[in-house]
């Protein structure tokens, strides 16, 4: 089956979920955040994952602007810096419009001269992804904007992958599911999509039952996939 439609995961994918800390750093009066930025990055990553999977396995679903206000919250209280509200709330403020990786502007655009369509499907609260969407200049080149709020379950339910065809005139075969979540990749191939993992830091592929069709080091050569 031909591939008509390329659907990206948000966060981490698209749009560069280290940004706001790595902003935050370099701005004036934060000598003691600068040295520990890509610690409380990484860890409030870390948590905001593992809160949407506790949160949908004990049926706790809340949207995803909370749960990451949430690990951010551990994140800071972890290195002791649970009392700097003002740096909480650059962070905060800093995630509503986390920058796009370089090549993907140009790569959605070439996408849509292409004839693709392009939707996201993302964890993200509506009003989040739009944001983010919005202040990366993105608008016309992303069809459809998916998030799970209507459904209140976090990937990997196969809910969520579902959605793809509730929302897109398109058969899952036709699908190209892109994310740089490993875990995210398993979900979405066990689900039948054909898969892209961009593997952008080299971790070692997920032990989890259903492997990534392709691996690639960044978003540049998805456009391949669609040329025929
Ligand atoms: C998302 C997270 C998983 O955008 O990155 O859905």
């Amino acid at each position: 089956m031909l591939l008509t439609t390329c659907v990206f995961d948000a966060y981490g994918t698209l749009f560069d979920v280290n940004a706001a800390a790595r902003t935050a750093a370099n701005e004036p009066n934060q000598e003691t955040f600068k040295e520990v930025w890509p610690s409380v990055s990484n860890l409030w990553r870390m948590k905001q994952l593992q809160y949407t999977w506790l949160r949908s396995m004990t049926s706790a679903y809340i949207d995803f602007w909370t749960v990451t206000q949430d690990s951010l919250d551990y994140a800071l209280e972890a290195h002791g810096l649970h009392e700097n509200f003002d740096l909480k709330d650059r962070l905060l403020a800093l995630y509503w419009e986390l920058q796009p990786y370089p090549e993907v502007s140009p790569m959605l655009k070439k996408l849509k001269t292409m004839g693709i369509k392009t939707a996201v499907l993302s964890n993200g609260s509506p009003e989040m992804l739009s944001s983010a969407v919005k202040s990366s200049y993105l608008f016309d080149v992303i069809d459809e904007i998916i998030s799970v709020e209507k459904i209140k379950i976090f990937k990997p339910s196969s809910l969520v992958y579902e959605q793809v065809e509730n929302v897109i005139e398109c058969s899952k075969s036709e699908v190209l599911f892109v994310s740089s979540n490993g875990w995210d990749i398993a979900g979405a191939a066990g689900f039948g999509f054909e898969t892209a993992w961009v593997n952008r830091s080299q971790e070692p592929i997920e032990r989890l039952p259903d492997k990534p069709t392709h691996i690639l080091r960044n978003l540049e050569a998805i456009t391949s996939f669609f040329d025929n």
